[in-house]
């Protein structure tokens, strides 16, 4: 069987052991030194200043959207676009904390949003919660420059794209701040995990506030000062003082320490990742049973699982009936068109159709892409692909 998750991790079995000797020795195991290692490492690979562990890549989500919030960047009712392909946790926190999505649909060659959609629902936007769609991306700097122009915030939900790259920069780094997954299956797996990545100085405070119960004690000795003096919060209650809504987000030194682990393998956890895109890639080309991707203007396509999409849903069966009989596991395209997810027609009061999400959604499924593949088991899925 040829899994959709091959391992919890990248060279698991010494992760494992050094793991199991770090909880016997360490006595801290709530967020401490791991996580704020882990952070460090984390903001130098993904060239950005700050980077902000979390339990997850859905917490990632609501409290970046939390913080924007607190800060008046967004406020509540006020529209934000997403890609109607996408995760839930993309869009939940957005109806949890009061604000609409308003659903983009992707381009068949990128399955992402492109400049063109855009631009149809741009006005009336307050932000843009985008999703870097399994390692792909439509053109980020005239998407980045167009939300300049109409005052859009742009965010990232990079969840599905460690170490993608254009233009010479890493997806994540096009827009006011992104986020990441470390679940199991994802490019760099801590078990759990999440991460918020900013150059921003004000949002990095306010993320270290509401990561924590709205307490300070995360932030700079300077900062803290700032904030109890504004306050006026003596020494005996300042540990005890709540500043603005929050949570409870935090990881663990479990998967701070996983994170430092993993964090060296970057380069070959992307590459294999990258290689192993370009041989589907191209044994898809000349299919003429798929619809064949453009991610020409990408420097290096970093996915952790491969989407195929059929021209007919006869096609689909066929294929998906093909895939299953060799042994491999298949999925649908992420959640496929979030728009027809019960929860969002529950909440969101929004009736049009997103043909392409659609035809995704009904023509599509995906095979995962680890490291870990081996040859007989990438010429099997080439030989799949080719049709
Ligand atoms: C686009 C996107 N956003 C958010 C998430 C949530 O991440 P997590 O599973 O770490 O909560 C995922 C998970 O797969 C995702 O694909």
């Amino acid at each position: 069987m040829i899994k959709l998750i091959k391992s919890s991790f990248h060279h698991e079995s010494e992760t494992k052991r050094a793991l199991a000797d770090f909880v016997l020795r360490q006595d801290v195991l709530s967020m401490n030194e791991q996580c704020r290692a882990f952070e460090e490492a984390f903001a130098a690979r993904q060239e950005c200043r700050h980077a902000v562990f979390v339990g997850n890549g859905s917490v990632a989500n609501l409290l970046l959207v939390q913080t924007l919030l607190n800060q008046g960047r967004l406020r509540r009712g006020d529209r934000v676009g997403v890609s109607a392909l996408t995760w839930p946790t993309n869009v939940m926190p957005l109806i949890q904390l009061g604000l609409e999505p308003v659903a983009i649909d992707c381009e068949l060659d990128t399955l992402n949003i492109s400049p063109r959609n855009l631009e149809t629902h741009v006005s009336g936007l307050r932000a843009l919660f985008l999703t870097n769609v399994l390692g792909f991306c439509d053109d980020l700097p005239a998407l980045r420059d167009l939300c300049d122009d109409q005052s859009v915030l742009l965010l990232e939900d990079n969840c599905e794209a460690l170490g993608s790259s254009m233009a010479g920069t890493l997806l994540g780094n096009f827009s006011l701040a992104s986020t990441f997954s470390f679940f199991v299956g994802h490019h760099l797996s801590t078990i759990e995990g999440g991460m918020i990545c900013t150059d921003d100085e004000e949002l990095h405070d306010g993320l270290l506030i509401s990561r924590a119960h709205g307490w300070d004690r995360n932030l700079a000795v300077d900062r803290q000062a700032g904030l109890r003096a504004e306050a006026g919060v003596d020494d005996f209650h300042a540990k005890y003082t709540f500043y603005d809504l929050a949570s409870n987000f935090r990881p663990t030194e479990i998967n701070g320490f996983i994170g430092n682990r993993q964090i060296p393998y970057w380069d070959e956890i992307v590459g294999a990742r990258a290689a192993n895109f370009e041989r589907f890639q191209q044994a898809m080309t000349g299919n003429g049973d798929v619809h064949q991707y453009d991610l020409t203007h990408m420097d290096t396509v970093s996915n952790f699982a491969m989407p195929v999409v059929c021209r007919t849903p006869e096609l689909a069966r066929k294929y998906r009936a093909e895939f299953e009989a060799a042994g491999v596991e298949i999925r649908p395209v992420i959640a496929g068109d979030i728009t027809r997810q019960p929860f969002y027609r529950k909440y969101v009061r929004d009736t049009a159709e997103r043909p392409v999400a659609r035809l995704v959604h009904t023509n599509g499924f995906y095979f995962g892409n680890n490291p870990e593949l081996t040859g007989d088991e990438l010429a099997t899925l080439c030989d799949l692909v080719c049709g």
